[in-house]
C-alpha cells in the first residue's frame, strides 16, 4: 500500500519557519516585512493534528526560499481535494508530522527562482503540485511539478486543474489505454477527478461513460456521461444493463466492496484501476474498522481469478509518481495535452466553490457533506464571510461532536513518516 515517496524533509521546507502563534484574527498582512535575515511572514492554513475540522486554523509562517531546482510561487489559489480530508483525517499511510500545511495544489504567481530553474521566469502564471504546503500565501515547488497557465485561465481555475486532470489523464490514457468506442465506469463522478475523467473521455470518439454520484448532482452533471446512476442503488445492474458485456475501463476511488464488483463488471481485457479509497470515510475523524475492511478487501484479490478471467488490476497515486524518476516527463506530457484540450474548450475544470483560507472548514466540509460539483477553492486573497453566514449549524454540531470524541489518529506527537497520498 505504499510506493516511492517524496523524503520528509522536502515537505518540512515547503513552509521553511515554525508556525507562529495566532489564529485568523493574527493574521499578518501578505507580504509582511519579516524578522530580519527570514522571508515574509505568510498566511497559511495549520493542521495542528490529525482529526476533525477543530485541527484547522489560519497562522503566520515564514515563507521558505527556493533551493535547487524549486521555485517559490505567490498562491492565489489551491485546490481542496477528497486527499485534503484524507489527510485531515490522518487516514494516510505513512502519516506525515503534525503540525504541517496542508494543500496538494494551487496557481498563482512565480516569486523567486532557484538555483538552476531553466524554464520560468519571475511573474509566470502557473499551476503546481506540491507534497503538502500548498495552502499558503507563499509555497515552494519543484519546477518540474510546475505547469505555466494560459491568460486566459483564472488562478481559481487553475488551482482546480494539476491533481484532477493529470489524474484523470494519465489514467485513462497511459494506463488504461482508452481509445475510441471503449467504455468507461467512474465513481464520484461529479467531484474535481469525475468531472475531469467526463471531459477527457468526452475529447475521444464514441466512449460510453458511466459514473455513480449521489442523485442530487445528478441533473447537473448528466449531460457530461452517458449514463449517471445513483451511488446508493445497485449501480452493478445499471451497469449491466447498459453494458451487458461489462466495461472496458473501472476508475475506483471507493475501494473496499467496490473492488470486487469493478472487477467483476470488466470486459476480458479490462483495466481496473485504483486511485483512492473514499470508503474509508464513514465520519469527521478516522475510523480504523472502515480503514481495515476497505483495504481487506482489496488485499483479498486473487490474481489467479484475473488470470482467469483476463482482466488487469492497476493501481495510481500521482503524488509517488511525480515524485519517481520518470513521472515528471510523463506528467508533463500529459499536462501538455489537457492544455491544448483547454486551448480547444474541451476542457474547463469546474469550481463548485470559492473560500477564504479562513473558511477552510466549511470548504472541507463540503466534500464530507457530499454536496460539491467540482472542485473546491481557496483563494488566498478573499476575505471570509462573516461569521453568521458562514457557519452552518450543522458545521457547528460536527465540530462541537468531533471535539468531545478527541483528538483522533496521530496529532502533533504522531512519528515522523514520509508523506504520501492515497
Ligand atoms: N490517486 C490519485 O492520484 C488521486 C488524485 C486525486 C484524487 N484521488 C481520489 O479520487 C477521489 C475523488 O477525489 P476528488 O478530490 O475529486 O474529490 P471529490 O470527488 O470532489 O470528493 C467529494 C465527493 O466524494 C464522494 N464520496 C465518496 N465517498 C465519500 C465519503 N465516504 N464521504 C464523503 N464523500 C464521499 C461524494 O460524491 P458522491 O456522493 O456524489 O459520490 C463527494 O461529493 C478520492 O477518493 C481521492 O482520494 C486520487
Amino acid at each position: 500500500m505504499s510506493g516511492e515517496s517524496p523524503p520528509a524533509e522536502e515537505t518540512a521546507r515547503m513552509m521553511g519557519g515554525e508556525e507562529e502563534e495566532g489564529g485568523s484574527e493574527a493574521v499578518a498582512e501578505r507580504g509582511d516585512p519579516a524578522v530580519e535575515g527570514e522571508g515574509p511572514l505568510v498566511r497559511a492554513v495549520i493542521l495542528s493534528g490529525f482529526g476533525g475540522p477543530s485541527k484547522l486554523g489560519v497562522s503566520r509562517q515564514t515563507a521558505a526560499c527556493p533551493g535547487p531546482g524549486e521555485l517559490r510561487i505567490l498562491v492565489k489559489a489551491c485546490g481542496v481535494g477528497f486527499l485534503d480530508v484524507l489527510v485531515r483525517q490522518g487516514n494516510v499511510d505513512p502519516q506525515p508530522r503534525t503540525p504541517l500545511v496542508p494543500g496538494y495544489e494551487c496557481a498563482g504567481v512565480v516569486d523567486a527562482l532557484g538555483e538552476g530553474v531553466r524554464d520560468f521566469e519571475v511573474g509566470h502564471r502557473v499551476a503546481a503540485v506540491v507534497n503538502l504546503g500548498a495552502w499558503a500565501e507563499v509555497t515552494v515547488a519543484r519546477a518540474d511539478h510546475v505547469f505555466r497557465l494560459r491568460d486566459s485561465m483564472s488562478f481559481v481555475e487553475g488551482a482546480a486543474l494539476p491533481i484532477s486532470y493529470l489524474a484523470a489523464h494519465l489514467m485513462l490514457f497511459d494506463m488504461g489505454g482508452l481509445r475510441e468506442g471503449m467504455s468507461v465506469l467512474v465513481h464520484s463522478a461529479g467531484g474535481g477527478v469525475g468531472l475531469a475523467v467526463a471531459q477527457l473521455c468526452a475529447s475521444v470518439p464514441r466512449v460510453t461513460l458511466l459514473g455513480t454520484a449521489s442523485l442530487a448532482k445528478h441533473d447537473v452533471i448528466r449531460d457530461s456521461f452517458t449514463h449517471v446512476i445513483d451511488r446508493t442503488g445497485d449501480y452493478v445492474q445499471d451497469v449491466k444493463r447498459v453494458c451487458p458485456g461489462g466495461v472496458d475501463i473501472v476508475l475506483d476511488c471507493l475501494c473496499g466492496e467496490n473492488t470486487a464488483k469493478g472487477l467483476a463488471l470488466l470486459k476480458p481485457m479490462g483495466t481496473y484501476i485504483l486511485y483512492g479509497s473514499s470508503n474509508v470515510v464513514t465520519g469527521e475523524t478516522k475510523s480504523f474498522f472502515s480503514f481495515a475492511k476497505s483495504w481487506w478487501q482489496v488485499e483479498k484479490v486473487s490474481p489467479v481469478r484475473l488470470y482467469e478471467e483476463n482482466k488487469r488490476m492497476g493501481g495510481f497515486q500521482l503524488l509517488p509518481l511525480l515524485f519517481s524518476a520518470e513521472g515528471p516527463a510523463r506528467a508533463r506530457r500529459a499536462m501538455s495535452e489537457i492544455t491544448t484540450l483547454y486551448d480547444s474548450g474541451a476542457v474547463r475544470p469546474r469550481v463548485d466553490s470559492v473560500w477564504a483560507l479562513e473558511e477552510v472548514k466549511e470548504a472541507m466540509q463540503k466534500l464530507l457533506d457530499r454536496s460539491n460539483i467540482g472542485r473546491v477553492v481557496l483563494d488566498t486573497e478573499k476575505s471570509p464571510s462573516p461569521q453568521g453566514d458562514r457557519h452552518s449549524p450543522e458545521a457547528s454540531e460536527a465540530a462541537e461532536e468531533e471535539d468531545a470524541e478527541g483528538d483522533g489518529e496521530g496529532g502533533a506527537e504522531s512519528k515522523e513518516r514520509k508523506p504520501f497520498i492515497r
